[in-house]
């Protein structure tokens, strides 16, 4: 007994030493296992094998264009992080897609059981082209820490109508010409945007991809869910059995409604999304829709931020929501606190959803332990 009580009492003792961190600290600098601040921006988190991989966008100190890749970070805890290093390397290779001073933003990592890849797609803009290319690009690894091997980037789903639209609806689309709407934000040119405007505009070149996020469905198909039509709608696009094409099938969410940075995630029969506003870097009032398929149609809901701040998002963007592995209904909103003129001291929001009256609610919270609120 005697022994058993000094076992504990060193056990005790040791805890504080390991330095094992226990509370998320939101918008505060968050250290990695060997004390710098975690690098990981925009980004996303795959559960794999007992680990969380959190895969984000490097920041350097004074430019937002891509000079590293994707980081790598790996959690038991979603607390302490240790540094993975650099999943997919931009390419010194003058003429790459993914040239090293590139756009590359919003990675985000899915694990596909039928060919054992771990598959990463991102937003890429070509180096040199500020934000014009709107491409979807994708890479694949063996292991979640990579490397990834980039495969190839493009615009989307070429030559295709979205899937759920008539006969009447192609129609339609078919005779707006984008030359016809020279003047943007008046009421003709918001029906045609509704319509197709730039569907049509991009039907043979493939439609735009900007902010993104992936989902993998409880049927096991993956989407990609990203703004596009010159970031007024969000499309939901299926992908291939091995997670690295479209297949052609896409439908709209919000048409003309100018949503980015999508997050989404399912509870309970329902898919509840997340979306910011179009105001570049800065930050605004985060919107939630909510639909019972994927494909939609989607219904807009208040923004489910409370607290200081709220109306701007607490001054972060949203960017993934995290599904705390074997704790049902358990959710972590994750957004990024934007700093472009420092980008590498971007911050990190991470909040729990809790649910009101079956409603998403984020709440600011200074600090939280995910292991006393998800217990
Ligand atoms: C934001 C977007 C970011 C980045 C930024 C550039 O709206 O969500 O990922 O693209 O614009 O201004």
């Amino acid at each position: 007994m005697k022994h058993l009580c000094s076992l504990l009492c060193l056990l005790l003792l040791a805890l504080p030493m390991s330095g094992k961190e226990r509370t998320i600290k939101p918008g505060q600098i968050w250290p990695d296992a060997a004390g710098n601040h975690i690098n990981a921006h925009g980004g996303g988190v795959l559960f794999h094998k007992g680990y969380y991989y959190w895969y984000g966008e490097h920041k350097a100190e004074k430019t937002s264009s891509a000079l590293v890749g994707v980081t790598c970070y790996r959690s038991k805890d979603l607390v302490n992080w240790t540094y993975c290093g650099v999943a997919l390397q931009v390419e010194d290779q003058v003429g790459s897609d993914i040239e090293k001073g590139c756009t590359l933003e919003r990675p985000k990592v899915i694990y596909c059981p039928r060919t054992g890849k771990f598959v990463m797609w991102f937003h890429l803009e070509l180096k040199g082209h500020g934000y014009a290319a709107a491409r979807a690009a994708v890479a694949v690894a063996d292991k979640p820490t990579g490397p990834f091997l980039y495969l190839r980037s493009g615009r989307v789903n070429p030559y295709c109508w979205p899937a759920d639209w008539s006969e009447a609806d192609r129609a339609c689309a078919d005779t707006l010409q984008a030359a016809h709407f020279g003047q943007w934000w008046t009421e003709p040119w918001r029906k045609a945007v509704a319509q197709g405007l730039f569907v049509k505009r991009d039907f043979n070149g493939g439609q735009m991809a900007r902010d993104m996020t992936l989902y993998v469905d409880d049927d096991g198909r993956a989407y990609h869910i990203f703004s596009s039509e010159e970031n007024l709608t969000l499309q939901v696009a299926e992908l291939s059995d091995d997670f690295t094409y479209h297949t052609g099938r896409y439908w709209r969410i919000a048409p003309g409604g100018q949503n980015e940075a999508p997050a989404i995630f399912k509870h309970e029969g329902r898919y509840w999304l997340i979306t910011s506003g179009c105001t570049g870097w800065d930050p605004n009032e985060a919107r939630l829709f909510t639909s019972k398929s994927l494909l939609g149609p989607w219904e807009q809901l208040p923004s489910p931020c409370v607290g200081p701040n709220a109306k701007l998002t607490f001054g972060g963007q949203s960017t993934f929501i995290l599904p705390v592995q074997g704790k049902l209904g358990a959710f972590i909103f994750m957004a990024d606190i934007w700093r472009p003129k420092h980008p590498i001291d971007a911050r990190y929001i991470w909040l729990p959803i809790t649910f009101k009256d079956n409603v998403p609610v984020v709440e600011w919270r200074d600090e939280w332990v995910p292991e006393e609120v998800f217990e």
